[in-house]
């Protein structure tokens, strides 16, 4: 007879930085939280166990942990996690704060917004806007003005998610809304990073201050549903699909509430996200003489002076190759948590329900096993026998699972466009005294704005 297969291993227990007693690790992650991040990985391995406040959390790093988290394990791990009641604050209910039936009918009503024929058409909108901004980049160069780059990207890539998705003009309101999000960001990272996570409802000039930018949002957004209800034909945009769709079984609209939050979060994810992305490519291309250099032969002989087309995208391989290893270097999206629903083993650790779960492209975008030499920009990591060789959750820019981000492709196209567009005529040098550092708020940007002279090629 054949012995019975040996009993399965005892997970094993994830070892972690100790922390302090009440706050646990509180104080190392406010003080500098991309150092905490790599030093807990390189010395506790694929799973690490910490305290951050009175909770229990793990960090999981290595790709086969990603993998069964956010793949084939999913439903155990949920947004039911005070982050996303923080996002929920500024975005309200939305895609990316949704779980659930509502969840998944939302995300089916919006993909086809996203489709590769939708996104064709919005490839012209974007070469569009940034020629725009090509001009000004040009008076800049002649006048010898410094250009901010991260403003200059924001406001563009805002600008274009407001044509694209919601056929709307929101130039007149880039400023009001990129001074709101700003101060949204700060507060929410440290309330969340001091676990003060009562909502800002107090008299006091700092719940004030979230109260008014919240507000600020809220009017461009009522602004924009306005204006389309007037005219409420089917344009065929993200916008329309939103106010159109009619619940199959109660045959009911979207309530106003819920379409604020969907179009908001749009807005929001959709621009802050690919800006950041760009800036960090900027500072990138102008520290790496060598892949500047590849970038700018490549756009002579893919378009040899003309605007980019659709039509160009595919062929601007090592354009989108920039854009890739920027997303590796510096992901906008730097940390993300989940909630253990239920006792689980990852990597062969156990992983307790009722946990924080939290990971991090930053980290694993950076480990020496799949990524040698880390910290070197090089865009040919992404030729596809590289990419191939790679484990998938290797590099998660996006995520992946059912909640990858929706709008990854419209992304990469849109900061290939943008990217090949302006390096064709334009190199922005950071001005002097001044040096890029991340800083790690809702997204990862370059500190101070990026200051930069435009020179012409
Ligand atoms: C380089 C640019 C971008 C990056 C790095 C990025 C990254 C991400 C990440 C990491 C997530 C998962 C968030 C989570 O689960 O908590 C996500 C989700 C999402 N992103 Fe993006 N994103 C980018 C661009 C965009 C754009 C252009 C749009 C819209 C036009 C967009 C809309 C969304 C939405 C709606 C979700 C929630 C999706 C869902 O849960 O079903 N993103 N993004």
């Amino acid at each position: 007879m054949d012995s019975p297969p040996p009993p399965p291993a005892a997970p094993r227990i994830a070892t972690g930085p100790r922390g302090l007693p009440i706050i646990g690790v509180l104080r190392d992650v406010r003080k500098d939280v991309l150092g905490w991040l790599l030093r807990t990985a390189a010395a506790h391995g694929p799973v690490a166990q910490y305290r951050f406040g009175p909770g229990r959390a793990y960090l999981v790093t290595h790709p086969e942990g990603l993998k069964h988290v956010l793949q084939d394990h999913v439903k155990n791990y949920t947004k039911d996690h005070f982050s996303y009641s923080m996002a929920r604050r500024i975005v309200g209910d939305g895609l990316l704060t949704s779980q659930g039936e509502t969840w998944l009918k939302q995300r089916r009503l919006a993909q086809p917004a996203f489709h590769r024929a939708r996104l064709s058409v919005m490839a012209e909108q974007m070469v569009r806007a940034t020629a725009e901004l090509s001009e000004h980049w040009g008076e800049a160069q002649r006048s010898g003005a410094p250009r901010h780059v991260v403003r200059d990207m924001m406001a563009l890539t805002l600008r274009i998610v407001g044509e694209a998705l919601f056929g709307t003009d929101v130039r007149a309101e880039v400023q009001a809304v990129s001074a709101a999000f700003n101060v949204l960001s700060e507060q929410a990272v440290e309330r969340f990073r001091s676990l003060r996570l009562l909502p800002p409802v107090l008299p006091t000039a700092y719940d004030r201050a979230f109260r008014r930018a919240s507000h600020t949002l809220r009017e461009v957004v009522a602004r924009i549903i306005a204006e389309r209800r007037k005219r409420l034909e089917d344009q065929g945009d993200l916008l329309s699909m939103f106010m159109l769709a009619r619940d199959e079984e109660t045959g009911a609209r979207m309530d106003d509430a819920h379409l604020q939050g969907e179009v908001l979060t749009m807005m929001l994810a959709g621009h802050e996200t690919t800006a950041t992305a760009l800036s960090w490519a900027w500072t990138l291309l102008e520290q790496n003489p060598g892949p500047e250099r590849m970038l700018h032969e490549e756009l002579a002989s893919v378009l040899g002076g003309r605007l980019p087309t659709a039509d160009d995208v595919p062929r601007l391989v090592y354009t989108r190759r920039v854009l890739e290893e920027s997303l590796r270097l510096y992901p906008p999206i730097y940390v993300l948590s989940r909630k253990v629903l239920e006792d689980d083993t990852v990597c062969g650790y156990q992983v307790l329900g009722g946990s924080s779960l939290d990971m991090s492209p930053y980290v694993t975008q950076r480990l020496p096993e799949y990524w040698p030499d880390p910290e070197r920009f090089d865009p040919d990591r992404f030729t596809p026998d590289k990419v191939a060789a790679r484990p998938r959750y290797a590099y998660f820019p996006f995520l992946g699972g059912p909640r990858q981000c929706i709008g990854n492709n419209f992304a990469l196209m849109e900061g290939t466009l943008i990217l090949a567009t302006l390096a064709q005529r334009y190199r922005p040098r950071m001005v002097a005294g001044y040096t890029p550092t991340p800083e790690p708020l809702l997204t990862l940007r370059p500190t101070g704005e990026l200051p930069a002279m435009i020179t012409a090629r």
